[in-house]
């Protein structure tokens, strides 16, 4: 059997989630991935393969919207005995708009996938990670803090992820439950915010373009290699916090990790 730590990523078909699969592979854990793209789910098996680390990859694809998906994931997790790690990274920012305006079964369906799925997720795991003294890890985002115009779903649902993430620190104290905040990354994400500029504050839409020209968005490898290390080594004190990707000690020990496996 194999003894390489579990860990399971939502939201691995592409963006900052894929990435930190990947890169959680090299740090040596076995991964279960999931996402609605079966394809993409595959591309991201498909390059830990590639690896030839001998991680063990298991896919479940599906919508973590409904609750049945979210009960399916847990199970195959937890199916050979032992889980590590959970990062609830799957998220998206739409719909944007303003109150009056958005759509509203959008809006209920990204509470759902922002707030509610986690919750699920959780709800089903937690057994597991407490057995394993194991890690619980959601996304932040300045937008939990800060209320930005049109994006009521995202700030809300984000604000209530990062107090539902508190609420999991300070009921199981087995476990180190904590939000990671990955800065402003390159992902797919940040194109539907580009795209979606009419919706938006005409200079909030200048802000996310104006980034993307300068080249100041983050390649989603660099905050996935963070979080692989977090979810493998994230110190116990770290629970109920908020974790920058970008705080010197965690990008010192990032540094040194992924040396020590190119050697
Ligand atoms: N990009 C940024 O600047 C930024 C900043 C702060 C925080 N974040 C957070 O980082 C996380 C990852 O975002 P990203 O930037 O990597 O975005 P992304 O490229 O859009 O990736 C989102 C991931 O979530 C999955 N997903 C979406 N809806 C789903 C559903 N209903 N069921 C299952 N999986 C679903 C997507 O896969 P499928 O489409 O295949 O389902 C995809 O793998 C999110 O929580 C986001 O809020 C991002």
């Amino acid at each position: 059997m194999s003894e390489k730590p579990t860990v399971l990523i939502s939201g691995a078909s592409r963006g900052l989630g894929a990435e930190a699969a990947v890169a959680t592979a090299q740090l040596g854990a076995n991964l279960v991935l999931t996402a609605r793209s079966r394809e993409g789910l595959q591309n991201t098996a498909r390059r830990i393969q590639d690896l030839e680390l001998g991680n063990k990859v298991t896919i479940v694809d599906g919508d973590i919207t409904q609750s049945a998906v979210c009960a399916e994931v847990a199970a195959k997790a937890t199916a050979n005995g032992k889980l590590d790690a959970v990062v609830l990274n799957a998220g998206s920012v739409e719909p944007i708009g303003t109150i009056e305006t958005v759509d509203e079964t959008a809006w209920l369906q990204a509470v759902q996938l922002n707030l509610a799925a986690p919750f699920l997720l959780a709800k089903h795991l937690l057994p597991a990670l407490a057995q394993n003294s194991g890690r619980l890890i959601t996304i932040g985002t300045g937008a939990a803090t800060s209320p930005i115009p049109s994006w009521s779903a995202y700030c809300t649902s984000k604000a209530a992820l990062l107090m539902l993430t508190r609420v999991i620190a300070a009921e199981k104290p087995e476990i180190t439950a904590f939000s990671f905040a990955p800065g402003v990354v390159n992902t797919a994400m940040q194109q539907n915010i580009r795209d979606r500029k009419e919706l938006m504050p005409a200079q909030l839409a200048e802000y996310f373009q104006a980034l993307h020209a300068n080249n100041q968005l983050e390649p989603p490898e660099v905050p996935g290699k963070a979080l692989a290390w977090c979810s493998l080594y994230a110190p116990k004190e770290w629970t109920g916090q908020e974790v920058q990707y970008s705080e010197p000690a965690l990008v010192e020990q990032v540094r040194k990790a992924f040396e020590a496996v190119a050697r």
